[in-house]
């Protein structure tokens, strides 16, 4: 058996998948980190201050969770709707009622994106609390506030999408709101809604920017983000002394 393992090992076809060795040395270990897809991008050393659940509280990695959750789950609804305003309200209630677990996931992506907004908004407040916004971190603090705008974006966006009553009216109302806006109001509200009222040329809008323009966007920025956070020497945790 043993020497079956060392055969295969050592062949080249494993070796040509693995290019290290059993993760048994300091070497190796970071040759596991650093020659993987996902591994790679997580740092091979971590400060074991940036690791204490009470520092972060996990909340910037929740929100990516969730954003991967609905992303998921979105692509799974866009088999079964359509958005044209005959389309939506109808397939949105097949879902709900003869797709395969359709309710678990129509309700996976409504409760998740409730709850981004709010995980969102708390690694917001505790980035705040913990001083985090301060150089060298403060072009990350302005990138998560352009993401925090997406995400209420994303949420805005997809309200409009089941095309009922309360979808109707919520959009009817927060777009005249957005015409109020003293500069560009009236402007913002006709790109929004492509017409003079709520109807198809609003719900196809609404879905390009849901489906595809806002979860662009936030990919390339949560990529960014993440990306900042290594370049700015990890967590700001790591700056704190032991008894901080
Ligand atoms: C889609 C929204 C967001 C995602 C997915 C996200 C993700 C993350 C992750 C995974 C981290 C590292 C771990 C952690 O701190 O928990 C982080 C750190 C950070 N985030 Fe966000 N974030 C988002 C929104 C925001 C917002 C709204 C702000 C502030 C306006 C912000 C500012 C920062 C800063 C300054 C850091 C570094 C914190 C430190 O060094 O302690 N992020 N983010």
């Amino acid at each position: 058996m043993t020497s079956l393992v060392q055969t295969v090992t050592q062949s080249r076809l494993w070796k040509s998948f693995f290019r290290h060795g059993w993760p048994d040395n300091p070497l190796d270990r970071s040759l596991v980190m650093t020659t993987n897809i996902f591994f790679h991008l997580h740092p091979v050393k971590v400060n074991r201050r940036s690791i204490k659940a009470s520092y972060s509280l996990g909340l910037g990695v929740l929100t990516t969770f969730l954003f991967i959750e609905l992303a998921l789950t979105g692509v799974l609804l866009m088999f079964y709707y359509v958005p044209s305003v005959e389309h939506a309200f109808v397939d949105i209630v097949k879902i709900q009622t003869l797709v395969p677990f359709g309710q678990l996931l129509r309700n996976l992506h409504r409760w998740g994106a409730h709850l981004m907004v709010i995980t969102t908004i708390l690694h917001m407040v505790r980035v705040f609390y913990t001083g985090a916004y301060k150089p060298p971190r403060e072009f990350n603090w302005v990138v998560g506030v352009v993401l925090l705008i997406l995400t209420l974006g994303a949420s805005f966006t997809g309200y409009l999408l089941p095309w009922d009553q309360l979808a109707f009216w919520a959009i009817t109302v927060g777009t005249s709101i957005a015409a109020y806006e003293p500069l560009m109001g009236r402007t913002i509200q006709q790109i929004l809604l492509g017409g003079p009222e709520v109807g198809q040329e609003a719900l196809t809008r609404f879905y390009a920017l849901h489906i595809m323009v806002i979860p662009m966007l936030m990919t390339l920025l949560i990529s960014l983000h993440l990306w900042r956070v290594r370049k700015d020497g990890g967590l700001a945790a790591n700056q704190l002394k032991d008894n901080e």
